[in-house]
This record gives structure tokens, sequence and C-alpha cells, in this order.
């Protein structure tokens, strides 16, 4: 029999894992009940996924009055309410739920939910689907391995993207710490993740340094007005505005700009005047300098770990693509990433360049995909191994250090311990 599976959520991640289910995994898995405060979201998914009507929610007030519907439970809503959901969801009796990050900005909701899960008999898995991608996979197989020796120092860089960054971070979702949570732990949970599991030690200290240096008025241009489309004098200048990073620029349109139009016009399916409506409506073509946006756009965070490896995180908006970099130092040898292609260079011996496969599909160089493939093995009991799944125990330790490096950031750089939980 198929393993069920429901989705609260319908929007760009949700509806992404529930492809992925459909079109890999529909043998063993099928998708039962569906929940979005969104109608338009309904309307758009739940026929796809041949959703009986009576299984499509408009709340979760609903969803959950129903007891529990399927094996297992996906939670793709927006980051503020990732706590009470993920929390309602183990006390309804869900077993295996996959939560998108970040969990929360409250150290006590995600530790609490840690051991709410573990009182429950809960496997609650975190989406830090990085560490699903081959790629990132294959650093820590050779950091395992010793072959670059004893890890000293990680320095790892993300390129958020100057268009992703106004997209997300200074005119959407994003944008302020209140409604989501700052920009080191929303956008860089996953960098801080990936530091924690390469280092293999628990972090204790961190400082940290950053600001809201650009997306702000000071730098408004002469002439600029509150939307791009409302007659701004730089417009013809100005690479954020909204009209060419949405409508014109040719390279923008690929799959980016694609998945950026669902969100700014809320439809699956959107025609040229939904996205001018929405340009000139919505929050998506305000002026990159007139916005309510409070989050950093460059940080810097360095952490040291229990067994002496010490890391180093910069995040910055200010990258013509998006891209992370990894440069990776242990005693015997370093490993280079470039975002997709490894070198190893062994001290005395030669460089060579590590393949890791990504087929392109999905986001995150494949991590989406595989992490859906990981979470159908473990509903459809084909592995117990949790090694290497993103449970929240591991999301409490990269949480942690984000809060920690937001508190040093706000004391101008000043060490904070990493309190054991
Ligand atoms: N793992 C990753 O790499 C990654 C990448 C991007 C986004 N995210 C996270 O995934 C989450 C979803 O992001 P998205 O881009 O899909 O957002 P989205 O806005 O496209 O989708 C969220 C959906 O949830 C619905 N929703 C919101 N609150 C609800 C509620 N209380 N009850 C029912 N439905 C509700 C909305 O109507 C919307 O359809 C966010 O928390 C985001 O931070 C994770």
């Amino acid at each position: 029999m198929k393993k069920t599976v429901s989705v609260i959520g319908l929007g760009n991640r949700g509806s992404e894992y529930m492809g992925f289910l459909k079109a890999f995994h529909a043998a063993k898995t099928e998708i039962c009940a569906v929940c979005d405060c969104r109608r338009q979201a309904l309307d758009d998914i739940a026929p796809k996924f041949a959703v009986p009507e009576e299984r499509r929610y408009l709340s979760t007030e609903a969803f959950f009055a129903e007891g529990v519907l399927s094996d297992a439970l996906i939670i793709t809503t927006q980051d503020a309410s990732h706590y009470e959901i993920a929390k309602q969801a183990i006390l309804t009796g869900y077993k295996l739920i996959l939560l998108e990050k970040p969990v929360s900005g409250v150290k006590e909701e995600y530790t609490g939910l840690r051991d709410l899960a573990a009182e429950n008999g809960v496997l609650l898995i975190v989406c830090h689907v990085l560490r699903y991608s081959n790629y990132y996979r294959k650093i820590k197989e050779i950091i395992a391995s010793g072959q670059i020796g004893e890890l000293v120092t990680v320095n790892h860089t993300e390129n958020v993207g100057y268009f992703h960054f106004a997209h997300s971070f200074v005119r959407g979702n994003w944008r302020s710490e209140e409604t989501s949570t700052p920009s080191i732990l929303a956008k860089c949970c996953h960098d801080i993740d990936l530091i924690s599991w390469f280092a293999d030690s628990r972090c204790v200290s961190v400082s940290s340094v950053g600001s809201l240096k650009y997306f702000c008025k000071e730098n408004a241009p002469a002439g600029a007005a509150p939307t791009c489309m409302g007659g701004c004098a730089a417009k013809t200048t100005c690479p954020y505005d909204a009209e060419r990073l949405y409508i014109k620029d040719p390279f923008y349109k690929a799959k980016f700009i694609k998945y950026m139009k669902r969100t700014l016009t809320g439809k699956a399916k959107n025609s040229r005047a939904d996205v001018e409506n929405a340009l000139r409506n919505g929050d998506y073509g305000r002026c990159v300098f007139l916005c309510d946006n409070d989050v950093c756009d460059n940080q810097l965070v360095t952490m040291t770990f229990e067994n002496g490896v010490t890391a180093v995180l910069q995040m910055n908006a200010f990258s013509d693509k998006m891209f992370r970099e990894c440069h990776i130092v242990g005693t015997k040898g370093e490993l280079i990433g470039y975002g997709t292609k490894l070198e190893l260079r062994l001290f005395g011996g030669k460089a060579r360049t590590v393949h890791t496969f990504s087929p392109n599909i999905g986001g995150h160089i494949e991590g989406d995909l595989r992490l859906i493939d990981g979470f159908v093995k473990l509903l459809c009991g084909e592995t117990a191994d949790l090694t290497d799944i993103t449970t929240i125990e591991a999301t409490v330790a990269s949480h942690d250090i984000a809060l920690a490096a937001e508190e040093s950031r706000k004391r101008d750089g000043a060490p904070v311990s990493v309190l054991p939980q």
C-alpha cells in the first residue's frame, strides 16, 4: 500500500516537494491532503495531485481538527508560522514531519520543538537541503576520510546574488526581522549547518559584524520614486529596476525568475498583465532604497569549535550570480569549492578536480530532490539510518550559532558563547 503524505503550505517549496513526490516516488507515495490559507494556491496545486475536494483545507485549524490524515506531513509555510504548526502537528499525532527552515528565531521555541518531538517519538526533519547534495556530501566524505589531514579551518561565502537579495530580503518575505528572522538565520542557517557538519564538533564561541549597508533611503538615487513604475528618474540605470528584473531582462527570465513571478503574482500560471499589475501595486515593484526592510545585507561570522576547528562565514548581497564558495583547510591539504566543482590539493602532491554529479533538477544543486529521496526512504521504512539526516537536533546547533552571531553583531562583534543546550 502507498504511504500517504499531507502538505501544509502550497507555495514555492511545497509545490516543488510535491512535484518530486509525484515525479519520482508515485509508486510508493500519494499526497492525500493539502492545506493553504490562500484559495488560489489550493485551486492551482491540489488538482494537479488529484487531492480530493474534501481533503483541501483553508486553515490549519480545519486541517488538524481531522486528526492524523497521513503517514507523514510536510510543512512549507512561511517562517513565522513554523513553530506553531509543527507543535500542533506533533500534538495531533503526526510521527514523521518534514519542516522548512528556519524553525524559529526564538531559542525556547526550537529547543521546545526538539523536546516535544523526542517526548512523542516524532521524527522531525528540517529542510537543510544542502547537506543532501552530492557536492556537499563529497566534501564531508573527503574531510572524514582524513585525506586533508586534521581539519583546521573553514572559510565559506554565501554570495546571495544582487537580484535574489533584492527580491527576498529587501522587497520580499524575508526583509524584516519581525515577520521573518535576521538574514543570518533565514539565509545562512544552511551554511552554518554545513560548517558545523564539517567541523563535527560543538561550536563554543561566535563573533560577528555586519550591517544593512546599501538598501536604505540614504542611497536612493536622485529622482527615485517609491515604485519603479511610478516615474522613477533613475530607472534606466538602476540594476534593481523591477521592470527590468521581472519582465525585460532575458537572463533572469530563466528558472529563478519563474519562481519569483509565482511569488509576486500569487499564481502558479501568470500572464504578463499579472506581473505588471503586481509590480504596479505590490511589494515587488517598490524601490529597493525606499522599502521597509531592516535585515543585514552583509555579515561576517567567526566560529570556534570545541575541537579547535575555526570557521569564517561571509554572507553578502552583492554578487552577480548566486553561488557558495568554500575553502577547507586541513593539516595535509586543502579543498576549494566553487559551488559545483571541487579542487583537492594535497601538500606535496598534484591538485586534482573532484567531480560530483548534479542532475539539473530542482534547487540547491539537487539538494531539494535528494532531501525528498531521503524523506521517502524513511517514510517507507527503507532505512532507519539517521546519520547525516537533518533532524531537529542538528537544527538546534545551527540556530544557536545564528542567534549568537546576531547578538555579537549588535554588540559590535563582541565574542558570544554558544551555551550547551
Ligand atoms: N530549504 C530551503 O533551502 C528553503 C529555500 C527557500 C525557502 N525556504 C523556506 O520555505 C518556507 C516556504 O517558502 P516559500 O518560498 O515556499 O513561501 P511561499 O510564500 O511561496 O509559500 C508559503 C505558502 O504557505 C501558505 N501559508 C502561509 N501561512 C499559512 C498558514 N498559517 N496556514 C496555511 N497556509 C499558509 C501561503 O499561502 C503560501 O502558499 C519559508 O519558511 C522559507 O524560509 C527554504
